[in-house]
Order: C-alpha cells, then structure tokens, then sequence
C-alpha cells in the first residue's frame, strides 16, 4: 500500500515536470508539492492507525464486524503506573520468603506483601530481562480502574527480574470458596458474584482499544472482604508472548484452565470478546454444579461436565448436575434461566454467544426476580415451587 501510494505521487510529479511549458511549470510545481504534503498526510495517519490496531491485532478475527471501523481515539487521561524499586518489593515480602507465596500463576510466583504504606499487594515475579514493551503494556493495563477489577498498580524490572504489582484482594477466589466441603454459598450469593464478573468483563470489552481478558476462569474471579467479585489477570497473557502455546498441558492443573477456553481458541488461537464470553460459561456451569467443569458429567466418565452441558437436550437432566450444598436456596425457574443463558454463552459457534453486556442484564433480570420470589415465599405465600421439589415431581 505504501509502495503503491509511492509510485502514484512520482508519477504525478514528474507528468507535472516534464509535459508543461515554463509558466505553468510554477503553479504545476506548486500543485505537486501540495498533492505530495498530502500524501504524507494520508501515510502517516495509516501507519498511524495501525499501530493503535495492533494492541488487539492478535486477538481481531476479520470476520468480527465490531472490530471494524473501531475508534482510534487513545485514553489521555492514563494513570501513570507506578515504577516500585526491587528493594521495597524485597522489603513488603521479607525477600520473597516461601510464607509469602502466595500462588503460582501463568507469570510465575505471587507473592503477598505489605508496602511501607500499608498497602497489601499480590507481587507477581518472573525472570526476564527489561523491556520497554513491557513498560508500555503494564502502562496501559493499569489505566484500566473498575469496581469489578483487580487494580494493576505498577511493576519492577531489575536484576533480570520482571514483576507486576497488584491489590490484593482479601477473601481468595471464588475456586477457593466452591469447591471446599463447607461451602455455604448461597443461589443468591452466586449469582450476585457472577454479575460482579460479568460486569468486569464487560468493562474490558466496552473500553477503546478493547481489552480481551484471554484467560478468565474461576480461579481468576476473587472476592474482597463484601464478596464483590473482582476479575483478576486482565490480559495478563499479552505479556507471554508467542511461545504461550495454547495446547493441552502435561500437568493437572493446565487441563482444568484449558476447559475455558472456547473451541475456536483451542483451535486457531483466535481470542475475541466472545471467547470471554464462553470461559464465563464455563465459570457459571460451575457455579450452578459446584464442581469444576473439566470434571466428568453425571452420567458419563468420557464427557467433561461442559460436553455433556452442550449436549443436553433436556431440561430433566439438569438437576443430576445441580449442587446438592444448594438446598432449597433457589427457585427452579431461577436455575432453569441461569442454565439456558450458560448454554447459550457456551454454543460452539462464536457469533451465536451473546454479549458480556447482555450477560450482564439478564443476570440482573435473573437476580431481581428470585428475589423477589423467594421473599415471597418467606412471608408465607406458597406461590412457587422450590427447585428441589419441582425436579422431582418432573421425573
Ligand atoms: C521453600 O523454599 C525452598 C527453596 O528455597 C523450596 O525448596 C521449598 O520447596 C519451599 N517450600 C514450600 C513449602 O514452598
Ligand atoms: C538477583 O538475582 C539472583 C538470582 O538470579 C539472586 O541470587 C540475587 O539475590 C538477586 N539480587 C538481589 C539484590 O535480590
Ligand atoms: C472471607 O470469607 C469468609 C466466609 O467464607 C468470612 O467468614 C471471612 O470473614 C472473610 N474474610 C475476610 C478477611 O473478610
Ligand atoms: C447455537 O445457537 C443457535 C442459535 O441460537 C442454536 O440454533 C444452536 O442450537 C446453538 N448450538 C448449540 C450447540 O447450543
């Protein structure tokens, strides 16, 4: 395009230089120059706009009509992300001791620290030597502040070392919560954190560039000390580069995160909103079942929980799946929508799911109402049937 814009100008100039007589050779001189002023005009703002474009080049899919004709507009108001000095990282962590390991993530160790401030931070550290790529990603990962987000507030690069500086976020992940044995977690409470999460989501994809999350999963949806959901990792996986291959692992623990990711993912490597749209599919099948969805389904030891879920042909099926640690804490109606919207967000064709935002909206749709029914039904109205009983008189 480049070469092509190239040859078109010398062609105009030298047809304006060498056909005219002396007098108009001036004005036709003057004439060029402007159509050339304009041409670098036009090269400029291409290179321009591609360079904004290529933030989200990965994960565009050219047949993804909302990624065309996206503002190139750039967010001046960044906030300047803060350069923390390794010694202090050292200092909150007491050297990064084994008591402060926290976790181990898809960037490496994460440690808790307390900053001299009495800031508490989930530090999260790789080997890597200094880039200014990353820099610039960190930069524009934590400009990004909603409610429903855990903050990225800043980062470290020194003696080969790459860290990233987070909140933290007391009360653990929503994995940590579902899958002990004493789990209390209310329908309610569920889907109260599952709009949290939705909502974060939403935010990333609503921004300009958009920002595709890539790997959310249960374990990435953590609870503060109200159980508001925070989605951590936001695009974490940018900073991983090519080799992040994105096959089954050899490990466990890689089988269980790769169950999020959507077909067209663990086949092309395409991400796109919709792909965060099936990995919160994933994560509401296994807040409605209580159990992980890489696990097998209720009735065959060959399918996981989320092949059998795309299967189902039948809504009779559905209480084998539904947690048992539920009781009778939600309405059959309730469940039944949750289940229609996560097989709609998990239909293997991407441009059939929804969007986060009308995720969002039916979830508060779906809140409001169970609700408002089972307050009901606490002051003594029998108007609906409790989940557990309907499912049985339907066998
Ligand atoms: C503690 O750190 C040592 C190395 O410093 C490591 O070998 C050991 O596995 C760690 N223990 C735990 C519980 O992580
Ligand atoms: C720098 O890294 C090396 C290992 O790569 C480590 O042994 C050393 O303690 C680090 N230096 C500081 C100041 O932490
Ligand atoms: C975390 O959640 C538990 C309930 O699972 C609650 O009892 C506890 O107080 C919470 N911890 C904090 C720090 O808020
Ligand atoms: C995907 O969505 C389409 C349109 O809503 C629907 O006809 C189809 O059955 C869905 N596929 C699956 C596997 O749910």
């Amino acid at each position: 395009m480049v070469d092509k814009v190239w040859s078109i100008a010398e062609k105009l100039f030298c047809l304006q230089m060498s056909a005219v007589p002396p007098a108009a050779a001036i004005g036709g001189a003057v004439g060029a120059l402007a159509l050339i002023a304009l041409l670098f005009f036009l090269l400029w703002f291409c290179i321009f706009r591609r360079k904004n474009a290529s933030r989200t080049s990965e994960s565009t899919d050219s047949s993804d009509p909302s990624t065309q004709g996206r503002s190139v507009a750039i967010d001046l108001s960044m906030r300047e992300a803060r350069s923390f000095k390794m010694e202090e990282l050292a200092q909150a962590t007491k050297s990064f001791t084994n008591k402060s390991l926290i976790g181990t993530g898809k960037f490496g160790d994460v440690h808790k620290g307390l900053l001299q401030d009495g800031v508490l931070v989930a530090i999260k550290k790789r080997p890597g030597l200094p880039s200014q790529e990353f820099v610039n990603e960190v930069r524009y990962l934590s400009s990004i502040n909603h409610r429903n987000l855990v903050t990225l507030l800043g980062y470290c690069q020194e003696n080969n070392t790459q860290f990233l500086v987070y909140e933290y976020v007391p009360n653990g992940s929503v994995s940590s919560h579902l899958y002990v044995p004493g789990n209390r977690l209310e329908f309610r409470n569920r889907l109260a954190i599952s709009i949290g999460a939705a909502k974060g989501l939403a935010h990333l994809h609503s921004l300009s560039p958009r920002l595709i999350h890539k790997d959310f999963k249960t374990a990435n949806v953590l609870v503060d000390e109200n159980f508001i959901a925070r989605v951590a990792d936001a695009g974490v996986r940018n900073f991983l580069g090519r080799d992040d291959v994105v096959v089954a692992g050899t490990s466990s623990r890689l089988d269980a995160d790769h169950i999020f990711l959507s077909p067209e993912v663990q086949e092309f490597g395409r991400f796109s909103e919709k792909s965060d749209v099936y990995a919160f599919g994933v994560f509401l099948l296994e807040l409605v079942s209580g159990r992980e969805a890489s696990e097998p389904s209720p009735s065959s030891s060959t399918q996981t929980l989320v092949e059998w879920m795309q299967n189902i042909r039948d809504y009779t099926d559905i209480p084998a799946m539904i947690d048992e640690r539920l009781g009778g804490t939600y309405t059959a109606e309730g469940v039944e929508e949750v289940i229609t919207l996560t097989l709609r967000c998990l239909n293997v064709s991407s441009e059939k799911r929804p969007t986060m935002s009308y995720v969002v909206t039916e979830l508060e749709r779906i809140l409001d109402k169970e609700v408002s029914l089972t307050t009901v039904m606490g002051e003594g109205t029998p108007t609906v049937t409790l989940g557990s009983q309907l499912f049985k008189s339907s066998n």
